[in-house]
C-alpha cells in the first residue's frame, strides 16, 4: 500500500492505496464522489474526466498514486455553494444533456477547453471535445452550450 495525500474538491485526504488503484475508482469507491462516472474503463469515452492540477485528465487512465501531492477537481466541486457555474448553466439552459454519464466529462473537458481558449469557434469546440463521447449523439446542443458559455469569460 502506498500513502497518498491529495486535495479533492477543496478537501485534503490522506490515504493508503494500492499502487494499481485507478484515480476514478479512488474518487468513487473510497471518497464516494460518484458524480464522476465510469463509462468505458478503456480511456475512450471521457465520462470520467476530472481536473488534475489544472489539466483535464481521464481519471480511468490515471493511477491514484499519480495524484499524490496534487489537486483534483471533479464535477461535484464546481458549484460548492450550490450556484451553478456559467458553463453548467449553459448546459442546463441549452438542453445540452440527456444523461448523467457523459455530462460530467463533457463539462470538465469543456471547462479546460475554455480556460485555454476562451472564445473558441464551433470547430475548435468539436476538436476540444473529441475525446468525449455522447452515445445519444447530442453533440449539437453540447457545442452550442459551450459556445454560449464562451461569450463571457469562464472561470469555472
Ligand atoms: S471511463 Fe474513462 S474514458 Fe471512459
Ligand atoms: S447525453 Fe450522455 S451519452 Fe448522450
Amino acid at each position: 500500500m502506498t500513502h497518498i495525500t491529495v486535495k479533492v474538491d477543496g478537501t485534503t485526504y490522506e490515504d493508503k492505496v494500492e499502487p494499481r488503484l485507478l484515480l476514478v475508482h479512488y474518487l468513487r469507491d473510497r471518497l464516494g464522489l460518484t458524480g464522476t462516472p465510469v463509462g468505458c474503463d478503456t480511456s475512450n469515452c471521457g465520462a470520467c474526466t476530472v481536473d488534475l492540477d489544472g489539466t483535464s485528465v481521464k481519471s480511468c487512465s490515471v493511477l491514484a498514486v499519480q495524484a499524490d501531492g496534487g489537486e483534483v477537481t471533479t464535477v461535484q466541486g464546481l458549484a460548492p455553494d450550490g450556484e451553478l457555474t456559467r458553463l453548467q448553466r449553459a448546459f442546463h439552459e441549452g438542453h445540452a444533456l440527456q444523461c448523467g454519464y457523459c455530462t460530467p466529462g463533457m463539462i470538465m473537458a469543456a471547462r479546460d477547453l475554455l480556460r485555454e481558449n476562451p472564445h473558441p469557434t464551433a470547430e475548435e469546440v468539436r476538436l476540444g471535445l473529441e475525446g468525449n463521447l455522447c452515445r445519444c449523439t447530442g453533440y449539437q446542443n453540447i457545442v452550442r452550450a459551450v459556445l454560449a458559455a464562451s461569450e463571457q469569460e469562464v472561470t469555472a
